[in-house]
């Protein structure tokens, strides 16, 4: 077989653990259809039962283990009543988007068949676009400190950090995917008007950016408007790229003008390739529901779907995107979140076999 996959498997807490062999399942299914192979390693850490024997979320030599894979397949993290959440997502998912670089965060906002749109008229078709967000700089730096706490001086500072190669490496990857799609057009979150150091840069090295890619249209909106507009007029994107938090806000924002958390999948994206990236469910381990077998699996499948893609594997990449479709318009095979009967497996199975 020509073209082989070695997928580093982990499948963490919670609903992690039922929704990740559904995606297994998808993938093993695309392979067999598409002609390639898919070698998995599992790994039993970064969960916070490993946590509780060990006192620590990953072993010490966690990225010997977890090797050169292609591509890491991850569920979810977190169990707040055994390990406090700064520590269970920091000792763990935290650690691969540093120690991989993946320094592009992607995220679809699609309107699906099958799911109630909280956005009055709006129809499948109608919301369609990505946001590219910077993972690893910006807003979220360890720049700054406190001085004179508890006392009347008390100060409290931190500083935004953007850098030439991380803010152009993160635009370039948002371009290329722009230039890549159909409508060629391009958003940029700014707030210039207020941050007026920072995000002035970031304006100009967009500009820079755009000069490369001349059949991209582009245009910029400071980051309060570009919220109203989500909401208002979602049809209006394509690719929206963002730093750090804005990009955070923007991803949270919209996924949820189009309807239920479990159906969103993620990419941590190092576009140079230089380390592994990860792709995972948007959702958490929703203890609340964990354990019973019913929690919706497609944010798991749809993940295998981003995958493949950055892989290279773009056929497969549709085809299980259309299968899911199929299978979210069929109210039978919904699960519980989208009003339907169908628990985890009925509605893995069915995507399974919706694929061909
Ligand atoms: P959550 O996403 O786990 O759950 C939020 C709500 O959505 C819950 O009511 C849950 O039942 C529901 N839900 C989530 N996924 C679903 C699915 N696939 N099907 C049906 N319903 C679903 O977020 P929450 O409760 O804030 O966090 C729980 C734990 O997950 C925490 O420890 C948190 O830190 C962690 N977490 C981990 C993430 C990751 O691994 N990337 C992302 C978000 C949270
Ligand atoms: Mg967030």
């Amino acid at each position: 077989m020509s073209r082989s996959y070695k997928i580093a498997v982990i499948p963490g807490d919670g609903i992690g653990n039922e929704v990740m062999p559904e995606g297994i399942r998808v993938l093993e299914k695309a392979a067999r259809l598409f002609g390639f192979n898919v070698e998995q390693q599992w790994h039993d850490f970064a969960h916070c039962d490993y946590y509780l024997k060990h006192g620590r979320m990953m072993p010490e030599d966690w990225k010997d283990q977890i090797g050169k894979p292609d591509a890491i397949f991850f569920g979810a993290v977190g169990w707040p009543a055994k390990v406090p959440d700064h520590i269970s997502l920091w000792q763990s998912l935290l650690q691969f988007r540093r120690e991989y670089d993946q320094y592009v965060n992607l995220r679809p906002v699609r309107l699906m068949p099958g799911v109630p749109c909280p956005l009055a008229g709006r129809k499948p078709g109608d919301i369609d676009f990505w946001i590219v967000r910077e993972n690893t700089e910006g807003e979220y730096s360890s720049v700054g400190g406190t001085m004179f706490p508890g006392t009347e001086r008390e100060v409290v500072i931190q500083e935004t950090v953007m850098t030439r190669v991380g803010v152009d490496r993160v635009l370039r990857y948002a371009f290329e995917l722009a230039n890549s799609r159909p409508n060629r057009h391009l958003t940029s979150a700014t707030k210039s008007n207020g941050i007026a150091v920072t995000m002035p840069y970031w304006d100009a090295r967009v500009e820079a950016m755009a000069a490369n890619y001349p059949d991209v249209r582009w245009d910029k909106y400071h980051i309060d408007i570009l919220t109203a507009q989500f909401v208002l007029n979602p049809d209006r994107f394509d690719v929206v790229v963002g730093s750090n938090l804005f990009g955070d806000i923007l991803s949270d924002l919209g996924p949820a003008c189009t309807g239920t958390i479990g159906i969103a999948p993620s990419g941590n994206i190092n576009p140079d390739r230089t380390g592994p990236s990860l792709f995972e469910p948007v959702h958490g381990s929703a203890p609340d529901i964990a354990g019973q077998g019913i929690a919706n699996p497609v944010g798991q499948i749809w993940s295998a779907a981003m995958m493949l893609e950055h892989l290279g594997e773009t056929e497969a990449a549709s085809a299980i995107v259309a299968a899911i479709e199929r299978v979210l318009a069929e109210p039978s095979l919904r699960t519980r979140d989208l009003k339907g009967t169908a628990d985890t497996g009925t509605c893995g199975k069915a995507v399974e076999e919706a694929l061909g």
